[in-house]
């Protein structure tokens, strides 16, 4: 029997050192030391003994009952202490360790040199106006001298809601708009998105943005219509830009001029994205038109003026040398981080 005692010490020990959860250290409690455990059916066959032997073997089973319980104790203290080492090591935070970056996102090249186009403009003493890009047929046409029927609207395809409601198919509304609110001296560029039912192709998009410029005063000449202009695209390219001034007509400036720059790809000898031109057409302008004058109740016999509609995707492209608009509005990241 004594034998039999000590082997359940041994056997217990055992199975503490596999045990691996508080689960299972409870089973070899109930196993070894329960009601139905293996110590108590010992202690059950203790009748069988002698008087003298009785005592010894009463005192070994509960010494050796002591001594599981006290092992018990033992491996739930490591079985603790090795869970909190765990999660001490796995919720361990280095502060030290580098940051994931998130990537930081920038102005659209379109809005880049729209910017610096504005501050070029604001530096000669030019102001910012706004107009709406849904327009009445009046101040996208009418007022701008090209009457219902005047063929020169089939040179801006127009994307009409209406009979007299349009997308505007250019910035010269702005023209109209600011010119009925604000008298003489005017000196304004108004930035803006329009839309022509135009085919798309490397310089052409049915959404483009225009630039226009106004200036209405006293004794205003086409000397400084070309001297701003000039002075406008050597700021932006450099002094050793090449510009040309082309007659041209719009029926809401007399006389009217396209101004373009030589081809940055080919620098003049002719190439596919000039269309074998040399020369990419960036704006029109012209002398303000007398009867634009009149229909905002301006005297044409005192004030005289010049305006200008430059194309931004067209500037943008010669700036850094992108040869196909279309780039601008697929929003390829690739594309984009790039400026
Ligand atoms: C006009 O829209 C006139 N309103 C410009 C103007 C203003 C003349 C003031 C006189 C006085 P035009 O249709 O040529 O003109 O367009 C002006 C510029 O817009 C062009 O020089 C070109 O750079 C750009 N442009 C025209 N169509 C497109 C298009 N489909 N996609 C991208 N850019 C375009
Ligand atoms: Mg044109």
């Amino acid at each position: 029997m004594k034998n039999a005692i000590e082997n359940i010490r041994s056997l217990a020990h055992k199975a503490l050192e596999q045990a691996a959860s508080p689960k299972e250290i409870d089973e070899i409690r109930i196993r070894f030391l329960g009601k139905k455990g293996e110590i108590t059916a010992i202690l059950k066959q203790m009748g069988s003994l002698s008087a003298e032997e009785r005592p010894k073997i009463g005192q070994l089973a509960n010494e050796v009952r002591a001594h599981i319980e006290k092992e018990i104790e033992g491996r739930i203290a490591t079985l603790k202490k090795a869970e909190l080492d765990r999660r001490l090591l796995a919720e361990k935070i280095d502060v030290t360790l580098p940051g994931s970056m998130q990537p930081i996102g920038h102005q659209h090249p379109l809005s880049q040199v729209l910017g610096e186009v504005q501050d070029i403009f604001l530096g000669m003493g030019f102001s910012v106006a706004e107009g709406p890009e849904v327009e009445t047929d009046y101040y996208n046409f009418e007022a701008l001298n090209l009457p219902k029927n005047h063929p020169a609207r089939d040179t801006q395809d127009t994307f009409y809601i209406s009979e007299n409601i349009l997308l505007r198919t250019q910035t010269s509304p702005v023209q109209i708009r600011v010119m009925e609110k604000q008298q003489p001296p005017i000196r304004v560029i108004a930035p803006g998105r329009v839309y022509r039912s135009d085919a798309v192709d490397a310089t052409h998009s049915p959404v483009f943005h225009q630039i226009e410029g106004l200036v209405v005063d006293k004794g205003v000449t086409m000397a400084d219509l070309k001297g701003t202009l000039e002075t406008f695209v050597k700021q932006l390219y450099g002094s050793e830009s090449v510009v040309r001034f082309r007659p041209h007509h719009f029926p809401f400036t007399e006389p009217s001029a396209e101004m373009d720059i030589m081809c940055f790809e080919c620098h003049g000898k002719g190439c596919s994205l000039c269309k074998k031109e040399g020369w990419i057409e960036i704006l029109g302008c012209g002398m303000v038109h007398p009867k634009v004058l009149q229909n905002v109740g301006l005297d044409p016999e005192v004030y005289s003026g010049f305006a200008f509609g430059i194309g931004l995707e067209r500037i943008v492209m010669r700036r850094y040398n992108i040869k196909d608009l279309r780039l601008f509005y697929e929003n390829d990241i690739r594309f984009l981080e790039q400026f």
